[in-house]
């Protein structure tokens, strides 16, 4: 929601109280403000009011459709443009008619305050409302995790760690609290979130993922309704944009704007569903991929936009290219009226051309009086436009809602962030129970480059596109966490490179992993193992013998399987942003640990890509991650749901694939399950008896309860149903003591599997 200054002059106007000529239609139509109003040195305010596309109370097609049919080519040009901070003035908007503006990562104004960023919001507002038709613009930016640009914002754990969360609820509080923090400072579009499906850790944009597989992304488009509320001219609602359509996280080696080399059936399968789910959602936006889809680069990809996009899936928002993205379509640099041509002929309906955008105008204009782009995909375009920036509210509150300022970095935006911090934390390793930590006493020694480096936990997209390591923002560091977690009868000492440690410390905390990055300069084609300075430390950890926790910050799994042995404990941190504590929170358990891996975890970097089911051996299983509750299963197991008749599955509709992994005195269990009859089960619920009196103490990606030797697993919330074809995993830890017999059979809703 914008607020209302212009509001006032339009409704005396439309009083009629300036007696103001109505402009014939023509004049109107022509774009060009009424002579009488000009001459009577009226504002052009006045003018428009008497407009039926300036009426709120008038449907929003009704409007679209009055202020298109007064809309000159060169009006209709602009809306379709969208310029970068940097190379646009408020007379350029005003001179050229430009729709939009974009700041890219980091395009800050200077003060970089919510005030500095609200009076340049402003800025570009009163310029587009000096045009004749005062069409306000649309300003975004790429709030992915928090208003990342603004200095101050809160800073939420990056996609990645809100996949871990599995937390639907909890992403949709982050992205209200985003869009209050977005609107305090004036944009009102931000291009988040990224639905991208990342399926090869080598990818840089890993960390811009939920996970590995559809159904988290699926599941975390809540954001979108956090984002653009209940109504876009509801209270700090911001305009949302499900990003990149599409295949961005499947490219061959996880290239980034690489090539994606699989069937449409894959495609469709793996990457398509977050984005039917956003739309379903009414997500206003859509930015399309750098990649290619089996050579065919998106942005001109007419049968995925148009047809898929737009016509099966029923998108009626708009579509916007990428970062200077069309320049990519004939492999040259710069870009073509040719590429401008393809690019909207393909379905784009906003271009973001960030410097050269002046020329792109010509292009554009000349593509469509020559011809070759009909005026029709213009007035598609347009429509399409038009009719978010009017559902926003922004013709009658055009310009930045600053009651919202004081919600930037707020406390209670803090502590959000915070919780999702806790939820967001995968316990893989816990020898011996180390973990929780003792609050109080002896000595506890804190190492690592991450430890002290809030930009390191924030990751890439912070104050600047590729982020920084360093004191970059306000906030809590992973040290600081431990230092105020850690009782006063506790000793804290903290080296970054280890040096000093000796075995009169009870326990060392070491925080390493990547430094910052963004986008294809986060590819790792190469190693994907701790970089020197952090096997130094760990080493001089080591060497004084005393237990080692690791604290992994980082946008990805990394290569750790030669280290880990010599590890008591991991804790995959992800990218926990500006609120460290969290992390804190769950090493001395104040939070016992929730987080699921939405990734899996490779052995080697020779595995990549590893996902889910491919049918290789993991370090680390998706969906894994253990937690201190009590190692005895709930004695009060949830009651086996009575499969209603729709949800039996006839006999043998059901394959189960059991492997376990032994030691001394438990075991890890793993079961692939696959539904092989017709109907979709919902919910599902897999039986079986242990002969060898084994007991379940810990399971991920499904619920698991034991009740003597009998043993039931259903989905978790977010896998509930099992459809036919689909096949579903899950894992649990187990003691034992003595044999580990496989169980005799397993039953799927009553139905007996076949077992492989
Ligand atoms: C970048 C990214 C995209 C971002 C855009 C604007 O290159 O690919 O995610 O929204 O440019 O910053």
């Amino acid at each position: 929601m914008r607020s209302g200054t212009a509001t006032a002059a339009l409704a005396l106007a439309a009083a009629g109280l300036f007696g103001v000529a109505v402009p014939s239609t023509a004049q109107a139509r022509a774009g060009e403000p009424a002579v009488a109003a000009r001459a009577a040195g009226l504002p052009v305010a006045a003018r428009a009011a008497a407009l039926p596309y300036l009426d709120p109370s008038l449907p929003v097609a009704t409007r679209v459709t009055d202020l298109l049919g007064r809309m000159s080519l060169d009006d209709k040009v602009g809306q379709m443009t969208q310029s970068e901070r940097g190379t646009t003035s408020a007379a350029d908007i005003t001179a050229y008619r430009v729709g939009s503006v974009l700041s890219g990562g980091g395009s800050a104004p200077t003060p970089n305050t919510p005030a500095g960023w609200a009076d340049l919001y402003d800025g570009y507002q009163r310029g587009a409302l000096a045009t004749p038709l005062q069409i306000p613009i649309l300003y975004g930016i790429d709030a992915v995790h928090g208003n990342n640009n603004v200095l101050g914002s809160t800073i939420f754990p990056h996609n990645i760690g809100l996949g871990a969360t599995r937390d639907p609820a909890l992403v949709e509080k982050i992205g209200r609290a985003t869009a209050e923090e977005v609107t305090g400072a004036g944009p009102d579009w931000t291009f988040a979130p990224c639905l991208c499906v990342a399926r090869n850790d080598r990818w840089g944009r890993t960390y811009e993922s939920f996970g590995e597989k559809p159904e988290i992304a699926t599941a975390m488009t809540t954001i979108v309704d956090g984002l653009q509320g209940s109504r876009l001219d509801g209270p700090a609602s911001v305009l949302a944009t499900a990003k990149h359509f599409i295949g961005d996280g499947g490219t061959t080696g996880g290239t980034d704007q690489g090539d994606t080399q699989i069937s449409e059936a894959e495609l469709r399968a793996v990457h398509l569903p977050p984005f039917a789910a956003a739309v379903r959602r009414g997500v206003g936006s859509v930015m399309i991929s750098y990649s290619s889809f089996d050579g065919v680069k998106l942005h001109g990809n007419k049968y995925l936009i148009t047809d898929l996009l737009k016509g099966e899936l029923g998108f009626t928002g708009f579509v916007v290219s990428d970062w200077a993205a069309i320049d990519q379509l004939d492999g040259r640099s710069g870009f073509t009226q040719a590429e401008v041509v393809a690019g909207v002929n393909a379905g784009l309906d906003m271009i973001m051309v960030p410097t050269d955008w002046k020329t792109f105008v010509g292009y554009l204009k000349a593509a469509v009086q020559s011809g070759q782009i009909p005026l029709s995909r213009i007035d598609d375009a347009n429509r399409r436009i038009l009719t978010k920036k009017f559902e926003l509210g922004l013709f009658e509150r055009p310009y930045a809602d600053r009651s919202y300022a004081s919600t930037v970095g707020s406390a209670a935006h803090r502590a959000l962030a915070r919780q999702a911090v806790r939820e967001s934390q995968v316990l893989l390793k816990n020898a011996g129970g180390i973990l929780p930590l003792a609050k109080t006493g002896g000595k506890i020694f804190v190492a690592g480059k991450s430890a002290d480096d809030i930009g390191n936990q924030s990751g890439g997209w912070t104050l600047s596109w590729q982020g920084a390591s360093g004191n970059t923002v306000p906030g809590t560091s992973i040290l600081a966490g431990i230092r105020a977690a850690a009782g006063s009868g506790t000793t804290v000492t903290y080296q970054r490179d280890g040096s000093g440690i000796d075995s009169s410390y009870r326990a060392a905390i070491a925080v390493v992993g990547e430094t910052p990055y963004a986008e294809g300069q986060g590819d790792r084609t190469g190693s994907m193992s701790l970089d020197a300075t952090d096997l130094a430390t760990l080493s001089r950890l080591r060497s004084a013998g005393v237990p080692v926790i690791v604290v992994l910050v980082s946008g990805r799994p990394l290569d750790v399987a030669a280290e880990i042995g010599n590890w008591t404990a991991l804790l995959a941190a992800w990218l926990p942003g500006s609120e460290g504590a969290g992390v804190a929170d769950v090493l001395f358990g104040d939070y016992a640990p929730t987080g699921k891996l939405p990734v899996t975890w490779m052995q080697s970097v020779s595995q990549q890509p590893i996902n889910d089911g491919d049918g290789k051996t993991p370090l680390f299983a998706y969906g894994f991650g253990l937690t201190y509750a009590p190692t005895q299963p709930d004695p009060t197991p949830t009651p086996t749901p009575t499969p209603t008749p729709t949800d039996s599955a006839p006999a043998g509709a059901c394959r189960v694939r059991y492997t376990t992994n032994d030691w001394s005195s438990g075991f890890t269990g793993t079961v692939a399950l696959t539904n092989t009859g017709s109907t979709t089960l919902a919910p599902w619920t897999l039986t079986w008896t242990f002969a060898g009196g084994q007991t379940v103490t810990q399971a991920w990606s499904a619920r698991v309860v034991q009740s003597g030797a009998a043993v039931t697993a259903t989905g978790e919330a977010w896998s509930a149903s099992l459809a036919p074809g689909a096949t579903v995993s899950f894992g649990f830890n187990g003691s034992l003591s003595g044999a580990n017999p496989r169980p005799a059979a397993f039953s799927l809703n009553g139905a007996t599997c076949t077992v492989e």
